[in-house]
């Protein structure tokens, strides 16, 4: 499936995309039960929407006649504000100096294994080496099945460290 992808920093302020990349992320995520709509936005806030607020230019969205799917990143993750709202990421800052950037990335259930997740990866990869970044990381359970993806795109360094005594397996790639 060729699907045509679409820089978030062109459909900023576009209600229906906003929609349905939310929807697609809440689908995906495995965490379904929430204790309130504030704890339902603040999951959403950190994973999502701080990146589409301010990092558009590294967010994109792959669409037809709907979105398949997203993929949203930051260029360098030695960030403050990013550690409070994701602590986990200070457990591997000692991987940033070579792979800087992160990204987050989601299909719908219905466009998956179409080839969406790696055109979506691809486009964001490019930019980034417009940027001179020299390496992307992203991570993962340290069993998901999603590792075959990362593996399959050139993600060749993995490293598993423990927070809050749940393994977290850690995935690069060089640019
Ligand atoms: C992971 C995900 C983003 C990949 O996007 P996708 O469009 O399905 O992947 P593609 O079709 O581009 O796959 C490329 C390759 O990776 C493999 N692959 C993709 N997802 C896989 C999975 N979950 N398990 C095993 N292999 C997978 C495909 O077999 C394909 O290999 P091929 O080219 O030899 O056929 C998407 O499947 C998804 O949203 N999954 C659910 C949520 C998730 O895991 N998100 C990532 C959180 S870290």
């Amino acid at each position: 499936m060729s699907a045509l992808i679409v820089s978030y920093a062109e459909v900023t302020g576009d209600e229906m995309v906003l929609a349905q990349v939310r929807e697609i992320f809440f689908e995906s995520s495995t965490k379904k039960d929430f204790k309130d709509a504030s704890e339902k936005e603040a999951f959403f806030e950190k994973y999502l929407g701080y990146y589409l607020r301010n990092h558009p230019e590294l967010a994109w969205v792959a669409q037809e006649d709907k979105v398949l799917g997203y993929v949203v990143a930051v260029a360098d993750s030695q960030d403050d504000v990013l550690y409070k709202i994701q602590p986990h990421l200070k457990t591997f800052e000692k991987y940033f100096g070579q792979y800087p950037a992160h990204l987050h990335i989601n299909c719908h259930v219905e466009s998956r294994g179409k080839g969406v997740g790696g055109q979506l990866v691809k486009a964001l990869e490019k930019q980034l080496k417009t940027m001179n970044i020299q390496g992307l990381h992203i991570m993962t359970g340290a069993d998901a099945l999603n590792k075959k993806f990362y593996q399959k795109l050139g993600f060749d360094f993995e490293a598993i460290e423990f927070f809050h005594d749940s393994p977290i397996l850690f995935m690069g790639k060089s640019l």
